[in-house]
């Protein structure tokens, strides 16, 4: 495994190789667990040769999010990849990706799906991922990239900015890890007090619970199924961002289960902010 940390290096390793070899990209922001190790071992699978970036962005933390404070391993992390036999580590600095500072890049923008959810809370996160995600393609050039069910607003905008700028890599999504008690793996649970750990779990289990009861008679009143579920877990100890069903292909509220469809949860425990979600299909 070679670690390299900057665009000229990564060039000269992967030039020579591009073409005779399937290039997997895992993109993270390092802090890796084993949700992140599981996307690698995807990429294995798939590919001939698998570069992980290892990037903490600062263009998609908004004023008052935790940029300064988002926990670096670097050592750790590098270690994990060695031991799942990854090939490149790609970690470059802020100068590799915005020469000339993340205010003054050019950035992209993905109408619509970036709007709703996360988009509204956290204003130009997704253009952030999204410019971050499409240097680090052009930099890698990769066949494949594997982003996790987890993020999955970011997962859906990232397949629409691959589609709309005719990127040719196929874009693979990977299950959601989860701890033994369901609460998804995410570098932030660890800013979780003991007592918030314990609690962490409704998240899953409200999801899962509100599923079962949308999916459960025709009758069921999706409105008021949601705002139960969504005081169910302000009286757990959430600050409840959203709680909402819908549609994978537009992100627009979904009425009924007649299409694709997942729930969302955004809500925040002390000060961790935490997501997940729980698809529906259409085909049930
Ligand atoms: O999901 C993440 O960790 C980040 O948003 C990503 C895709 C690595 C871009 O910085």
């Amino acid at each position: 495994m070679i670690v390299v940390s900057d665009n000229d290096a990564l060039r000269d390793y992967l030039d020579p190789v591009r073409g005779q070899s399937r290039v997997a990209l895992v993109p993270t922001m390092g802090n890796l667990h084993d949700g992140h190790l599981s996307l690698v071992r995807q990429a294995k699978e798939e590919a001939d040769l698998v570069v992980v970036s290892i990037f903490v962005n600062p263009m998609q933390f908004g004023k008052g999010e935790d940029l300064a404070t988002y926990p670096r391993t670097i050592d750790a992390d590098i270690l994990a990849l060695k031991k799942e036999g990854v090939d490149v580590v790609f970690t470059p600095g802020i100068a590799d990706i915005y020469p000339q500072g993340d205010q003054a890049h050019t950035a992209i923008h993905v109408p619509l799906l970036s709007e709703p959810l996360c988009g509204a809370k956290r204003p130009g996160h997704f253009d952030g991922v999204c410019t971050v995600v499409y240097k680090l393609f052009r930099l890698v050039q990769p066949d494949i990239a594997v982003f996790g069910e987890k993020d999955l607003q970011q997962l859906l905008i990232i397949q629409k900015m691959v589609t709309d700028l005719s990127l040719n890599i196929d874009i693979q999504q990977g299950l959601t890890s989860r701890a033994s008690d369901g609460l998804a793996l995410s570098s932030r649970n660890q800013y979780l007090t003991a007592v918030e750990r314990q609690i962490a779990p409704r998240l899953w289990e409200t999801l899962q619970d509100c599923s079962q009861t949308l999916q459960g008679t025709a009758t069921v009143s999706f409105e008021n199924t949601l705002s139960q579920a969504s005081d169910d877990l302000a009286s757990a100890g959430f600050e409840v961002d959203y709680l909402e069903l819908r549609s994978l292909q537009t992100l627009q509220t979904a009425t009924d289960l007649s299409r694709d469809c997942a729930l969302f949860v955004a809500a925040t425990l002390g000060k961790t902010r935490l997501i997940d979600n729980i698809q529906i299909s259409a085909a049930r």
